[in-house]
């Protein structure tokens, strides 16, 4: 919330410090050289100007002093921008273990958000101050991006894929939320809030939910509505792979290679399932592309996760014991 003029927005997040103060080494940087060369040229243009009609400059052969001067101080202020950036960058890119897990889908024009506990939100964002947040997100339609000023985090939101994004809210307050990448008429209006609270309003919140289970749990069920457990029995004897333990492992496919069995393999599994067999499996499966939403491809591989139990990566390492009383435990099927 900030409604008074700023130069720079608000500073909410882990994030925030550090992007500035890499923006303020750069500006300073760019600053300086831009007055150092101006400064040169007027003093030259007036040091060295000709001074009669006849006069012949002398000739420089250069000079290897100033040669090496002017090449490894750039050389090294941009390699001190590039480790800082990447460090950063890598940073970014890397959400903790102990993240609170959430999914947003990207849709002309309104951000789907579903917590792991089952609320649904649209255009607005609950989290918790102090804890970092981890958003696994996709697309329904053309590209969009996820961008919040506040907390200096960006990404781009594909269809097709999933992207991570994740920040950790340093203060209580309503933020605002951008789409950053054009995604056609109604672009500048797909905007939202996001509410970062004190840990116990956020428990609130999230007990006050609408109480239609968890989204494993509705994962759960569209595997019965789409009779997935037809052939992905957990006895192994099914004409599928058993899911249960699956997550997180390394899948032996046919036909050569080996693929992490995340979120995105998941995806294409249900979406694409003959892209990547699993090996002693035959490419009998069907697409659900076109059956399930997003929405309900997340659901889904939600679920398969809960078949994994914990330790997974948000769930089960959190530093707020009552936050993990609300994970999906495992089901048995
Ligand atoms: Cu979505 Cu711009």
């Amino acid at each position: 919330m900030n409604s008074r003029f700023g130069i720079f927005p608000e500073q909410a997040s882990n994030f925030s410090g550090e992007v500035d103060h890499l923006l303020y080494f750069l500006l300073a940087v760019s600053v300086f050289f831009t007055l150092l060369i101006f400064i040169a040229i007027f003093y030259f243009a007036i040091r060295y100007r000709r001074r009669s009609e006849n006069e012949l400059p002398h000739i420089v052969h250069g000079g290897m002093a100033l040669e090496i001067l002017w090449s490894v101080i750039p050389f090294g202020l941009t390699m001190v921008m590039f480790a800082w950036g990447a460090s950063i960058f890598f940073n970014m890119n890397r959400p903790p273990d102990d993240a609170i897990e959430l999914y947003a889908v990207g849709k002309q024009w309104m951000w789907k958000i579903q917590h792991m506990e089952g609320q649904r939100e649209i255009n607005e964002l609950h989290i918790p101050v102090g804890r970092a947040a981890k958003l696994t997100m996709t697309s329904e339609d053309v590209i969009h991006s996820f961008f919040v000023p506040a907390f200096r985090t960006k990404a781009d939101v594909l269809p097709g894929r999933y992207t991570v994004t994740w920040f950790k809210p340093t203060k209580v307050g309503k933020y605002h939320l951008y789409c950053a990448e054009y995604c056609g008429t109604k672009h500048s209006g797909m905007i939202g809030w996001i509410h970062v609270m004190e840990p116990q309003d956020y428990q609130a919140w999230l007990s006050g939910g609408p109480g239609e289970g968890s989204l494993a749990s509705r994962g759960e069920k569209l595997f019965q509505d789409l009779a997935c457990g037809n052939c992905h029995k957990a006895d192994n004897t099914g004409r599928g792979p058993n899911l249960v333990g699956i997550f997180g492992r390394t899948i032996e496919l046919s036909g050569g290679g080996t693929i992490k069995a995340d979120e995105a393999y998941f995806r294409e599994s249900i979406l694409n399932p003959t892209a990547k067999v699993a090996a002693g499996y035959q490419p009998i499966m069907p697409t659900f592309q076109g059956l399930v939403t997003e929405e309900g491809v997340l659901q889904l591989v939600e679920y398969i996760k809960s078949l994994t139990p914990a330790p997974r990566p948000g769930i089960g390492a959190g530093t707020t014991p009552a936050l993990n009383k609300q994970a999906p435990k495992p089901e048995k099927r």
